[in-house]
């Protein structure tokens, strides 16, 4: 997220990206959708003001000239339709699914029905796609639930730990790693776990551990980036419940590493699906609205699914499902994910100043929050 006032670059390339999925659908020339995404920028603006050959489709929005079936009078009610199909999104944000709101809402509006059949086109897969990628990905480790549930576990003591982080290589180097690093500086290197649980502490251990057991589910050949943002994330929405005090500290460093899991659902859709997201990602398209357009359901909702096939905590499901829409849910949870993408820099979703706000009282942080800087 850039700025909390950036908005509009991005709902222009909405609009935009609504208009080339209706024109390719509806069999436009690519000269006439040239001309068409050329007008989407400058629609708001009387024909008076600007020149080129797209004029003729803002005259007709203006002044509703145009003959109908003539080029510029089909070109301007895609650009119409495509501006509703905007407002209906956004008004449809509270809505379970959103999507089929706005379609719903678009069937009864007085447009040309052949075009507005044309919209359902634009999804290029659907929930059942996505619930069937879950079984293509990475096996959920027996380990990663043990360390999850030390993660959990108040009253964890060292030989627990130990026990979980001693039977696997990777972790127990981890830790070692990690104890020895610059952070906890000491003249004479830890050589055993025992040494590197004694100086790091049994709180850290566990989370280390399960960062270390999920970074095979989460970090693999997935998406670029993912895995560093999830840990970043982790620490961050970490130091909010704690500064929250509404969360408990480890749900929300588990939250923040698999907040976007459902990334990785996505990215497995069929080719057509990553074709279509490309494209329109790359014409700047806001992701979360490319992702209710093309599959009916965000990253968000997909990780949820994805969670409650591996039997996470119900609270984590929940924070998760509702992360980039917090008004849905109550959960604090939820509210200290929203937060956490915006102070992270996820470019996953426009900032919005109401969620901001509302995520901001839900968890009583007004000052204070380290890096909170869209006041
Ligand atoms: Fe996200
Ligand atoms: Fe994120």
């Amino acid at each position: 997220m850039d700025s909390a006032e950036n908005t509009e670059p991005s709902a222009a390339a909405n609009v935009s990206l609504h208009c080339k999925e209706i024109a390719l659908a509806a069999g436009v020339p690519a000269e006439l959708r040239a001309m068409l995404s050329a007008a989407c920028l400058v629609h708001h603006h009387p024909p008076t003001d600007v020149k080129g050959p797209f004029v003729p489709i803002l005259d007709t929005i203006h002044h509703g000239a145009k003959e109908r079936g003539s080029w510029p009078a089909k070109l301007a009610e895609i650009l119409e339709i495509a501006n509703s199909l905007d407002e209906q999104l956004s008004l449809a944000e509270g809505d379970e699914h959103p999507i089929e709101r706005a379609f719903e809402e678009m069937s009864y509006m007085d447009y040309d029905p052949a075009l507005t059949a044309l919209l359902p086109i634009m999804r290029r897969a659907n929930r059942r796609d996505v619930l069937a990628t879950i079984p293509l990905l990475p096996v959920f480790p027996a380990l990663a639930t043990r360390a999850i549930a030390l993660l959990g576990s108040a009253d964890s003591d060292f030989r627990e730990v130990q026990r979980v982080a001693g039977h696997e290589q990777v972790l127990s180097g981890e830790l070692l790693r990690t104890a020895n690093s610059a952070v906890y500086g000491s003249r004479r290197p830890a050589t055993s776990i025992e040494e590197a649980l004694t100086r790091l502490g049994t709180e850290p251990a566990s989370r280390i551990i399960t960062a270390a057991a999920l970074r095979p589910v989460l970090g693999g050949k997935g998406l670029t980036g993912l895995w560093e943002h999830a840990l970043a994330a982790a620490e961050t929405a970490e130091k909010l419940a704690r500064l929250s005090g509404k969360v408990r500290p480890h749900e929300a460093f588990l939250a923040g590493l698999v907040h976007d899991v459902g990334r990785l659902a996505i990215a497995l859709l069929p080719d057509s699906a990553q074709a279509a997201r490309r494209r329109l990602a790359a014409s700047g398209c806001d992701p979360i609205v490319l992702e209710q357009v093309l599959i009916g359901m965000d990253h968000a909702e997909a990780g949820a699914e994805i969670l409650d096939f591996w039997k996470f905590p119900e609270p984590v499901i929940t924070g998760v499902w509702h992360h980039h829409r917090i008004e849905r849910h109550s959960s604090c949870l939820a509210a200290v994910l929203y937060l956490t993408e915006y102070l992270t820099q996820s470019s996953e979703d426009l900032p919005d100043q109401s969620r901001l706000d509302l995520a901001r009282a839900t968890l009583g942080v007004s000052a204070g929050v380290p890096g909170l800087v869209y006041e």
